[in-house]
């Protein structure tokens, strides 16, 4: 793309006009506006950037290991994996709203970044995947289920807090560009194409208390779903497909036996900016399909339902 060609030279020119010969530090989330703003400017200074990604121990299966495999090895990009799970997961302990959970995961995001980042000698800039829209709308992690897009990634405050200066290559773009511009880096498609992920992870799909057997149930679950989807060639259709785990077992039965285990809510919509959302009108078919190999290939479940609410009055996420 020959547009996308010329923008990608001119921000490689900003950056090294902007930056010269210091520092810039990255909190990598493995999303798609952080990674194209991390592979960017590792384009324009090479070494002198140095990624961040903070593993609170809600990600998906075999997430940490994607992103990190790609970066390092692939891009050869300077990345720290910082495994802060028994951290998160600690602190998380016991805990249950859902507004308390968000304030936890984003203060401790913040502190984990700080404490790697001041390990890093006279890093001057900090990094970030900031959108045009997200420079027009103001967001903000904990604020509420309709506000939040992706204050997460953009680590809100902190740059002021560090006396770091700010690099935000992507602030004249909008979603599609991005996404064109990841792709003129040699992003490959299906990371370019991924579904977007909440900074707070798995946390805000395990409404109630957060465990470390439900989070391992609920990332068996998660993917039986996703590859479900793409077997059917439905993914691309999707804004946004997952699992939330309910804090609630049930009965069942299996072979001769009686089950007690947990039950579970797939979740799919179609939507522009997450605003607003349809339910997926999956067909029955695909449902039960789903539902038969959910039970059949996770342990601990025993019950899956689909969510049907529209975004308003449901939110996307569960919390
Ligand atoms: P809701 O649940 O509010 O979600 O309808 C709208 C979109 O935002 C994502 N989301 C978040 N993204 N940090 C993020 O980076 C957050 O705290 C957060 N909360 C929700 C959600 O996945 C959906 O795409």
């Amino acid at each position: 793309d020959w547009t996308m060609g010329a923008y990608r030279e001119e921000a490689i020119r900003k950056i090294r006009d902007q930056v010269g010969d210091k520092k810039v530090i990255c909190a990598l989330s493995g999303g798609v506006d952080s990674s194209v703003a991390a592979v960017l400017i590792h384009e324009a200074i090479g070494a002198q950037l140095t990624c961040v990604f903070v593993d609170h121990g809600l990600l998906r299966q075999n997430e940490a290991t994607e992103v990190v495999t790609m970066f390092r090895d692939h891009y050869n990009l300077p990345l720290i994996h910082a495994d802060e799970s028994e951290l998160f997961l600690s602190r998380l302990d016991g805990v249950s709203d859902p507004e308390t959970k968000r304030k936890i995961i984003g203060g401790l995001f913040i502190d984990v970044f700080q404490r790697y980042a001041d390990g890093i000698d006279g890093a001057e800039y900090l990094a970030q995947g900031t959108l045009y829209p997200d420079v027009i709308e103001s967001v903000s992690f904990s604020g509420g289920p309709s506000v939040t897009i992706k204050s997460h990634h953009n680590v809100g405050g902190l740059p002021e807090k560090m006396g770091l200066k700010l690099v935000e290559p992507l602030r004249e773009l909008f979603k599609d560009e991005v996404r064109a511009l990841g792709h003129e880096l040699g992003l490959p498609a299906s990371f370019i194409g991924r579904h977007p992920f909440p900074g707070p992870g798995l946390a805000i799909r395990c409404p109630g208390e957060i465990t470390r057997e439900k989070l391992e149930i609920l990332r068996k679950a998660d993917a039986v779903y996703i590859d479900q989807i793409r077997r059917h060639g439905l993914y691309d259709e999707i804004w946004q497909a997952f699992v939330a785990i309910l804090p609630v077992r049930t009965v069942g039965v299996m072979g001769d036996g009686r089950t007690y285990d947990y039950a579970c809510a797939l979740r799919a919509v179609t939507s522009v900016d997450g605003m607003t959302a349809d339910y997926y009108p999956f067909s029955h078919e695909f449902l039960g399909e789903t539902a038969t190999r959910i039970i059949n290939e996770v342990q601990g479940i025993n019950r899956v339902t689909y969510d049907i609410t529209s975004k308003p009055p449901g939110t996307i996420e569960w919390e």
